[in-house]
């Protein structure tokens, strides 16, 4: 069993890792250990106990409480912050009890009660046990007849071996400019990464690193996530004490929540690792543990799809997307994406959203007729949409004004000519379900993407049930029902997450899309940095890459290509302006990528060298039985005389030969990985190297 269990000390064990907290001698919850799992239940260290601090500071900033609450003399940050019906703003908990259980995963359940007031908490533990991962959540509960307003209630605070010199790695970025990557190290005083726009937005992503010292291949590394769509926020403390933690959960700026008897809060999922191996593991554990247990669809490999956007924008009718889709078979593409444009009213970004039914002048017909084509072609067809917004220009606009996030006395502040609805009510819920469902019902789609093109603004809720600050959550709860119920009745459907590109990567997404668009901006030079950031924490078959046009006066198609075929590739170019020749190459990357994408989407992906810090790049993937490899390549522009340094393989077998595509002579893996490879490349060339296995070892 991997949970350790007494009256007054909890340790739960993975494969490689332990995680333990205990109750000291005041009753407080404080954590005790995280990092490789040790022999004997007695390894691990006693709780903390308080003393001998300076008035002016509380013991919370050297005893690092498991889940604080504000209370007393604690100053630094709480998980939990309450005002209770009589206006006292103190939560005071005590164990209640706890309990053992879940199945598959086993988890633990930590009961609290508060001391005055009729407030419960329950901290959850759920283990993952072969990734070494522990999943953790609140649940929070009122047992009397008052409401009680939440301020803050955090999913987890993450406590990291005592002392300081941690080194934390966010990701930030902007629309076209995604997941780059920061590494700064923590002093004193609170770090904080949040997003205050409805989805966790391309400013910052739910996801840290923390660690010392650590590199891709070596050294501790705690890391996590927040499986969750909407405003999330990290705060990561060093105290005067030297103790290091981070809180991470859903947003606390413009939140509070009226906590009602029988209606129980409960937080997203929070999930951690530790790994000794570096952010390459950190990694490849995510990846695994998203492939294997959130993706709806993550054991069966994704077709190559050819999306129109940027060949025709708005332009959309049968003929159009028919003539793109005959080239796009032609060349080997699997499923044809129509984009934005095909419904009611749809010519420019100005009207249409929430008419989800054909435009009758680009579709007569319906979409019938063009999908029989598609499919006629032998691909899948698949198409955009846009669920949650709505523009004034449009009938459902004109018939529910109400339904759009907004304050009544204030102007409805447009983004993109666009409003949002209020996904937190359930007629907005049940319209989108109802619309969704009809068109899903009567074509034959086999893919959609829905796409999420603005932030939130003026964020009132008329008649909300409860504080209409609870928009903030709710909305996204609404989402996921949503989502979930068009999953539920359409199962075979493939879903793309996209937010102008990837305003949206997070967990809780993973639950209902299997794929992610990951920018908008697919210039390939630059697609390589993003791409790298966000490997830190998806896997490769989550990360829909198209080809397009975008840089072809300097780069060339096959650089374009293979860039696209580090993760799950799509074509986006305009086909009809492709000359035989480039059509040409698109069929042999195609086929190409055809003969290795199980490496890339189900295999292990080890980043050689980084894009974000160098002007050549190179990353591996490696089957999960190590007996096929492929290795890519690129330069982009450095001022010659260049030589690309030697390139240590990963993952290889030690003891068993293997071949190198372009290289004579087969070697062991220890040698490939030891004495490398040497590749020479011209500026923005790239090259696709196959690893092939000879013997076992
Ligand atoms: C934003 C997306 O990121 C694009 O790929 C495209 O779908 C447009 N929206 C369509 O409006």
């Amino acid at each position: 069993m991997p949970i350790h269990t007494s009256p007054n000390y909890w340790i739960l064990e993975t494969r490689h890792s332990a995680y333990a907290f205990g109750l000291n001698k005041s009753n407080l919850l404080s954590h005790c250990y995280w990092g490789k799992r040790l022999p004997f239940v007695k390894d691990y260290p006693a709780p903390f106990e308080p003393s001998g601090w300076a008035s002016t500071d509380g013991y919370d900033h050297f005893i690092p409480e498991e889940y604080p609450g504000y209370a007393g003399t604690k100053y630094t940050d709480p998980t939990l912050k309450v005002t209770f019906a009589d206006g006292v703003r103190d939560v005071v908990l005590s164990l209640v009890d706890f309990k053992t259980g879940g199945s598959p995963q086993p988890e633990l359940a930590l009961r609290f009660k508060d001391s005055a007031y009729p407030l419960q908490l329950t901290l959850h533990y759920r283990i993952h046990e072969e990734y070494d991962l522990i999943e953790r959540w609140v649940t929070l509960e009122n047992l009397g007849t008052e409401s009680i307003s939440v301020e803050r209630a955090f999913s987890a605070k993450w406590t990291f071996p005592h002392g300081n010199g941690y080194s934390l790695t966010h990701m930030y970025g902007r629309h076209i400019d995604e997941f780059n990557m920061q590494r700064e190290i923590l002093t004193p005083g609170l770090k904080v990464i949040e997003s205050r726009r409805i989805i966790p937005s391309h400013r910052a992503v739910p996801w840290f690193t923390v660690e010392r010292e650590a590199s891709e291949n070596h050294g501790d590394v705690f890391f996590g996530t927040l499986a969750w769509s909407g405003n999330f926020k990290i705060t990561a403390e060093v105290t005067e004490y030297a103790s290091t933690r981070l809180s991470i959960g859903l947003n606390d700026w413009d939140f509070a929540w009226q906590l009602k008897p029988n209606e129980p809060l409960v937080t997203p999922s929070a999930i951690s690792g530790y790994t000794p191996n570096g952010f390459g593991d950190a990694s490849r554990i995510f990846h695994d543990y998203v492939r294997n247990e959130l993706l709806p669809h993550g054991k069966v490999l994704h077709k190559i799809l050819y999306n129109s956007w940027e060949a025709t924008l708005f332009n959309v009718d049968e003929t159009s997307q028919a003539n793109l889709a005959e080239i796009a078979a032609n060349m080997g593409v699997e499923l044809f994406v129509m984009d934005d444009g095909w419904f009611h009213n749809r010519n420019w970004d100005n009207a249409g959203l929430g008419d989800w039914f054909p435009d009758a002048k680009k579709f007569p017909n319906g979409l019938g007729g063009l999908i029989k084509r598609v499919n006629d072609l032998g691909m899948d067809f698949g198409l955009w949409v846009e669920p949650e917004m709505v523009n004034p220009d449009s009938d459902l606009y004109r018939a529910h004004p109400d339904w759009v996030i907004h304050f009544p006395t204030r102007a409805r502040t447009e983004a993109r000519n666009q409003l949002i609805l209020n996904m937190a009510r359930v007629d907005v819920q049940d319209y989108i379900i109802t619309t969704l469902d009809k068109i899903l019902s009567e074509n034959n789609i086999a893919f959609i993407k829905w796409d999420m093109n603005r932030p939130a603004s003026e964020p009132g809720w008329q008649d909300a049930p409860g504080d209409p600050r609870e928009l903030w959550v709710r909305y996204v709860y609404g989402l996921y029902r949503v989502w979930g119920e068009l999953r539920r009745r359409h199962p075979n459907v493939i879903w793309q997450s996209c937010a102008s590109g990837g305003g949206r990567p997070d967990f809780g997404i993973l639950q209902f899309a299997d794929q992610v668009w990951v920018s908008d901006n697919t210039e390939a030079t630059k697609r390589l940095s993003i791409q790298e950031g966000f490997s830190q924490f998806m896997p490769a078959i989550t990360m829909e890459a198209w080809v397009t046009d975008w840089g072809k006066e300097t780069v060339p198609l096959e650089f374009r290509f293979h860039v696209s075929m580090c993760g799950s590739l799509g074509v986006g170019g305009n086909l009809l302006e492709w000359n035989q020749a480039e059509r040409q190459m698109g069929a042999d990357c195609i086929e190409l990528y055809k003969s290795i994408r199980h490496i890339i989407q189900f295999g292990d992906q080890y980043r050689l060298i980084a894009p974000q810090k160098n002007n050549y790049s190179a990353v591996q993937y490696i089957s999960k039985d190590k007996s096929e490899g492929v290795l890519f390549v690129f330069r982009t522009l450095i001022p010659d005389p260049f030589r690309f340094p030697v390139i240590h393989l990963r993952g290889l077998d030690p003891e068993a030969l293997y071949s190198i595509e372009g290289f004579d002579q087969p070697r062991s893996g220890l040698a490939w990985m030891e004495a490398g490879v040497r590749v020479e490349l011209k500026n923005l060339q790239s090259k696709v190297i196959r690893i092939t296995r000879l013997t076992q070892s």
